[in-house]
């Protein structure tokens, strides 16, 4: 489902984002913007702001940003669609009918169906787990065992399969055995096809609820691990349920709003975790992790991952095919073995179980790049008890290094390994740059290293953020510094700026004009950097004073790049004669 992206430009200008904030948060003007205690983050002074004119908003605290929509979906823990809807009934603006195929109706008609049995379906067994009979008390008394108390089944919404055959079939008589069988809640006879019978019985029951809040499946467990019966028996793929499209706890985790999430394996993990107060925990089903779940997690706000899967040799075989799959979405990647201990847990319940929630915050907070648990596995397949060994392991290691991007992580690792093996810390690097030599050598820096103090680097850091709002805001400064050979993109910017500024060149050529929220809504998953960039911007008025601004910026981009070329880059006389007379001399765009 899709709306045009003129209706939901007109939904984000037709809902005043000061007004829909001030709903949520108390707010007072200050410096031309309005500020507030963040609803995100937790703080006693304000750093939560709002820009009526350019209608977005930005925490300085928690960097959340976005226009009015992103901080509906953020605030009200809602998908894209729905806080369209919810923004469209404020302002009573009327959606277009979609005009879905019967076959695309049908099929969202189904799903929604399924849910409503599914919700039903949970409260069914949620109650049973309090109905008093003998085996509810002894599901209880199990879960008590592991350490599952009141609080967190409510959290959850942990249930029991009532024993027999048809219980839930009974409860839900006025839906068709043939409904509840697609619904995965009940099974079809394979001899007698018009017989059928609940799919899950006698099992703790885990309700799989998605961002949208909707019980899309079932986890069931065993309560007697010498049954010859599966462990867990999972919903089968529906309409509404697909194992490797869901975490498990995301609908609880994302609510927290924390950039980093923990990933483990099981259901019972991310109880134990949220009853350990790390709630930002979440969990595959059974499944590899796949892009589905890297596209669930930077909806969610997730930048990095702290990978914390079971402690034997599946486990590390997960850990190991997750992080390209992370690493490849741009969520950072660290990995925590927890089964490394005296006592040997199998996995972060276990862990729990055995040491408390203290120790596993201090290793949360202590741990590292996943580049130490490679090359701590990478050691198992050496003998480090010959040269050559050594030697094989240590290129090997070096390999991994030279990917790492943080200098002072290098290092450590470089001093660890080297006492490891013997060999010198500074033989190590040699290797590492040899690596890093190899890989396409990078054809433009930006300007960083000869800018020498951090004052002249937030100067270029703030000259960069306004000559791109200028040129995004301002077609004719786009065109001019577009038509201009002054200054080059790859010298303004790289990733994200430099896809801003072809986008402002994009949209000038085609005459068309951008709002702060326009950007913000082409740029979706960069909402927060965008904000930023936008928030403290002021208005420039008349052409004059739009036009002091681009060459002034324009300027200070240039010199700095400038100067960077001539510290970073052997030149003949010539060139640095150029380079000398960019840095020196303002240019003279014209708009
Ligand atoms: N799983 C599954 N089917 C199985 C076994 C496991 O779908 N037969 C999935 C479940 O999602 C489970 C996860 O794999 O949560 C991890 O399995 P395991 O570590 O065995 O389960 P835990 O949740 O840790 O349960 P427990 O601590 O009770 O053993
Ligand atoms: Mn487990």
């Amino acid at each position: 489902m899709r709306y045009p992206d003129n209706v939901v430009q007109d939904i984000i200008s037709l809902n005043d984002i000061a007004d829909v904030v001030a709903s949520y948060v108390q707010l007072a003007p200050r410096s031309g913007n309005l500020f507030g205690l963040c609803p995100f983050h937790k703080e006693k002074t304000p750093s939560f702001s709002v820009s009526p004119q350019k209608q977005i908003f930005y925490c300085f605290g928690c960097s959340a940003g976005g226009h009015v929509l992103s901080f509906i979906m953020k605030i009200e823990n809602l998908d894209f669609i729905s806080a369209l809807k919810m923004l469209a009934d404020r302002v009573r603006y009327r959606l277009p009918e979609q005009n879905e195929t019967q076959e695309v109706k049908e099929s969202r008609k189904l799903r929604e169906t399924i849910a409503g049995l599914n919700k039903h379906a949970a409260r069914f067994y949620h109650d049973y787990l309090f109905s008093g009979t003998a085996d509810a008390k002894y599901a209880l008394r199990y879960l008590e065992k592991r350490g599952v108390e009141l609080p967190l089944i409510k959290r959850f919404g942990v249930g029991l399969w009532p024993p027999g055959w048809d219980g839930l079939i009974k409860h839900l008589s006025d839906t068709s055995e043939e409904l509840l069988a697609t619904a995965g809640l009940a099974t079809q006879n394979r001899k007698d096809t018009t017989k059928y019978y609940d799919r899950f019985r006698a099992r703790l029951m885990f309700p799989i609820i998605d961002t949208r809040n909707r019980v899309v499946g079932f986890g069931g467990r065993i309560m007697d691990d010498n049954s010859k019966e599966a462990k867990y028996l999972n919903t089968p793929e529906t309409a509404l349920f697909h194992k490797s499209n869901n975490l498990y706890g995301l609908n609880l985790a994302r609510k927290t709003y924390s950039k980093e999430l923990i990933i483990v394996e099981g259901y019972m993990d991310v109880l134990a975790m949220h009853k350990g107060g790390f709630t930002n925990a979440v969990a595959v089903l059974g499944t590899a992790l796949n892009d589905a779940h890297t596209r669930l997690l930077k909806n969610a706000g997730c930048e990095s991952v702290v990978l914390m899967l079971d402690g034997d040799n599946a486990g590390v075989r997960a850990t190991l095919r997750a992080i390209p799959v992370l690493s490849k979405a741009g969520i950072k990647v660290k990995t925590l073995d927890l089964s490394k201990g005296e006592k040997k847990a199998k996995d972060p319940d276990d862990f729990l179980s055995l040491y408390g929630a203290a120790p596993l915050k201090a290793l949360l907070s202590d741990s590292k790049s996943h580049v130490a648990f490679q090359v701590g596995l990478l050691k198992d397949n050496y003998n480090l008890s010959t040269t050559e060994g050594r030697v094989g392991f240590t290129e090997e290691a070096a390999k991994l290094l030279a990917s790492l991007p943080s200098a002072i992580e290098t290092d450590a690792y470089v001093a660890d390994i080297s006492k490891e093996v013997d060999i010198s810390a500074s033989a190590i690097f040699t290797e590492i740059k040899k690596q890093q030599g190899e890989k396409p050598a990078v054809m433009y820096s930006t300007p960083k290293r000869s800018i020498r103090s951090k004052k002249e680097e937030r100067g270029v850091q703030k000259a960069k953020e306004t000559l791109l709002y200028i040129v995004l805001t301002y077609p004719a400064a786009a065109n001019a510094l577009n038509k201009s050979s002054y200054i080059g993109k790859e010298e303004i910017g790289e990733g994200l700026h430099f896809n801003l500024l072809e986008f402002a060149f994009k949209c000038a050529a085609e005459k068309r004009t951008l709002s702060p929220t326009d950007v913000i809504t082409a740029f979706d998953s960069n909402e927060r950097e965008v904000a930023e960039i936008f928030i403290d911007q002021p208005d420039y008025h008349g052409k004059d004073a739009i036009q002091k601004v681009l060459n002034e910026t324009a300027f200070i981009l240039k010199r700095a790049w400038a100067l960077n070329q001539m510290e970073t880059i052997e030149n003949d006389a010539k060139t640095v004669q150029i380079l000398g007379f960019a840095a020196r001399n303002m240019p003279t765009l014209c708009i």
